[in-house]
């Protein structure tokens, strides 16, 4: 029996990866899977809830384990600047991959790992986990069956704080790039990413078409490489427009609401938490429940015609166009002077924009960039229009695809 059990293996397995050892755990003592192998380049240590059951092979090289270990599943959950190569090799491998978000930083890279994921025909789930949560699907159902009317924009709107500790926590944390390639650990791509892949769920069941132009303004209120306050405007071929206004220098905290504008009504759906608010309802309601998205990928591998998987490569197409696009920006402007206050010593050191909460507000009730209102601090928008061939698309189940060429290449 315990031969048919699916192989399992994690690459990456402190840092996040710990939060993947602690869901793997129960599901290896409960004979759902068994986990088989450990890769991590620094030493892996025993935790307390995500013990390393006997037998369990720890390596520092995912290759060689793919060799010695011939994983069926493989969980990926290095820095986002490995990414690429890692699951080209684990798909090679024969396995199939839950890959931690942002999975890949560029359109060209999405369409390498798309082919793979074609020639192989192995699964591949990004690790994108608030797509499991059944307050998205009753909002998508809401919004497929007309609830709201004509969507017509789609905003997110967040208000965090990072301090310094966090911009500590690894080589590759505040960086554009590591080692030579995109790393991209801002707002918008690594804390916030689930905010703006929810809002593209949103708009494809909205009948959203691909992404053909990105707005977008980038702020720092540190020595970094990248965004801590963004503004985003993405417009797509057909349906709404999205808007993402989010930062980690924030007032008061704003977990990450998805705002849906629709000509009937309106709809909020805070993400982290899983409240939802649908037209007409008084105030945000629980909405409980997540598919893992590991349960999700081994149900899938049991039975693909009748599983679908929640979060496929082919779903954040829209998500690495706005990566890319990032990556592309030029890099964001500093702000400080009486702007930004400071407050805590040393790592517990953060920083707020005055104002912060009311303007990020405003952009996403306005569906509007920050330059377009009264912020006097605000940056001259980047603008990029996508070409024909590196757009996605979207049909309504969410499911993005790279746009077919007249050619039919
Ligand atoms: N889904 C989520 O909500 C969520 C939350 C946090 C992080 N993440 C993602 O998880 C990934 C990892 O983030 P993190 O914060 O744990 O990063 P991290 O740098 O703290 O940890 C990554 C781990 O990978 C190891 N590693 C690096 N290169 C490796 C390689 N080539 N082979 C094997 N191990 C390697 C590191 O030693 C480290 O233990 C990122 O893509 C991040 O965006 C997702």
């Amino acid at each position: 029996m315990s031969g048919q059990r699916p192989r399992v293996a994690l690459v990456g397995a402190t840092g996040h990866g710990l939060w993947h050892r602690r869901r793997i755990a129960p599901l290896h003592e409960a004979g759902r899977l068994r986990l088989v192998a450990l890769v991590d380049v620094r030493p892996v240590e025993p935790a307390p809830d995500a013990p390393v059951p006997d037998g369990v092979e720890v390596f520092t090289d995912h290759r060689e384990m793919l060799r010695a270990a011939r994983p069926d599943v493989v969980v990926v959950c290095t820095p986002p600047h490995t990414h690429l190569p890692i699951a080209l090799d684990v798909l090679a491998a024969g396995a199939d991959l839950l890959l931690e978000k942002p999975p890949v930083l560029s359109v060209a890279e999405h369409r390498t790992l798309s082919a793979a994921v074609a020639e192989t025909g192995r699964a591949c789930q990004v690790g994108f986990q608030a797509l499991g949560s059944a307050a998205l699907a009753e909002l998508l159902a809401a919004v497929r069956d007309g609830r709201l009317g004509t969507v017509t924009g789609i905003a997110t709107v967040a208000s965090w704080q990072r301090d310094d500790a966090y911009y500590g926590r690894a080589p590759w944390a505040g960086r554009r790039s590591a080692d030579g390639r995109p790393v991209l650990d801002g707002a918008l791509v690594n804390p916030l990413a689930h905010a703006v892949m929810q809002c593209l769920a949103v708009a494809a069941a909205a009948g959203g078409g691909a992404p053909v132009a990105i707005e977008l303004e980038r702020y720092r209120t540190r020595p970094i490489e990248v965004d801590d306050t963004a503004s985003l405007r993405v417009t797509l071929d057909e349906g709404p427009v999205v808007v993402a206004a989010v930062t980690l220098a924030g007032e008061e905290f704003i977990p990450g609401e998805v705002i849906v504008h629709g000509t009937r009504g309106r709809a909020v759906l805070e993400y982290p938490t899983d409240r939802l608010m649908l037209p007409g309802e008084p105030g945000l309601r629980e909405v409980p429940g997540r598919v893992s998205l590991l349960e999700n990928l081994l149900d899938h591998r049991a039975d693909p015609a009748r599983v679908p998987l929640i979060a496929p490569l082919s779903r954040t197409g829209g998500f690495t166009a706005v990566a890319g696009a990032v990556h592309a920006a030029p890099e964001p402007l500093l702000l400080g002077g009486d702007l930004v206050a400071a407050t805590g010593e040393g790592p517990a050191r953060v920083t707020t924009i005055r104002g912060i909460n009311g303007a990020l507000r405003r952009a996403a009730e306005e569906l509007a960039l920050l330059s377009e209102l009264p912020v006097g601090w605000a940056a001259r928008p980047y603008r990029v229009a996508l070409p024909v061939a590196d757009r996605p698309v979207a049909d309504r189940t969410g499911t993005w695809t790279r746009r077919m060429r007249c050619d039919g290449k």
